[in-house]
């Protein structure tokens, strides 16, 4: 049997020691980055998915922005589903799909971008919309 020095054993728990600091600093780390927040702009925020997206985004205490369509115009259950997120804190940003200039600054608003369009899981012409948004993410240029 090898006989080893105490100071052998010694520097390997110091060296265990300094490596388990290591491990938890990174954990950490990890976990301050999870937990991160983020400017959140929804699109389609009044939809059936688009409100829990809403809802869930306020929940996690991110800055939540939703798009106000032009388009809405006077559709009162649509206005009084916005109104409501205003008041549990989201920001509403009038913008249209007909206005790249207006996607673009809702756009820069933000650094994560939600769709929850509908259509888009045929031919509509909601897929064509979409891509305009995808256009004006391109030229906002500030979502991660
Ligand atoms: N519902 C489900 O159970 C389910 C399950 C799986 C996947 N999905 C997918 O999730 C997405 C959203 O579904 P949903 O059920 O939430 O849809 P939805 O309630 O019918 O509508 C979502 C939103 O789409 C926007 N929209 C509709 N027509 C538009 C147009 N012409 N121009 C611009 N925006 C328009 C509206 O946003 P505004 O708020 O701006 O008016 C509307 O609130 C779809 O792609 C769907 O395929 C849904």
């Amino acid at each position: 049997m090898l006989n080893y020095s105490p100071d052998i054993y010694k520097l390997e728990i110091l060296t265990i020691g300094w490596k388990v600091e290591k491990l938890e600093n990174r954990i950490e780390t990890k976990i301050e980055g999870a937990m991160e927040k983020s400017k959140v702009l929804v699109v389609g925020g009044s939809g059936y998915i688009g409100r829990r997206l809403v809802k869930a985004s306020l929940a996690e205490g991110h800055e939540t922005y939703v798009l106000q369509r032009t388009e809405i115009g006077l559709d009162i259950d649509k206005l009084q589903m916005l109104l409501s997120f205003k008041k549990q804190g989201a920001h509403l940003v009038e913008a249209s799909f007909s206005d790249h200039r207006s996607l673009v600054d809702a756009v820069k608003l933000a650094d994560v971008v939600i769709c929850a369009m509908s259509g888009v899981h045929f031919r509509s012409h909601n897929l064509l919309l979409q891509l305009k948004l995808v256009d004006a993410i391109k030229d906002a240029g500030n979502v991660k």
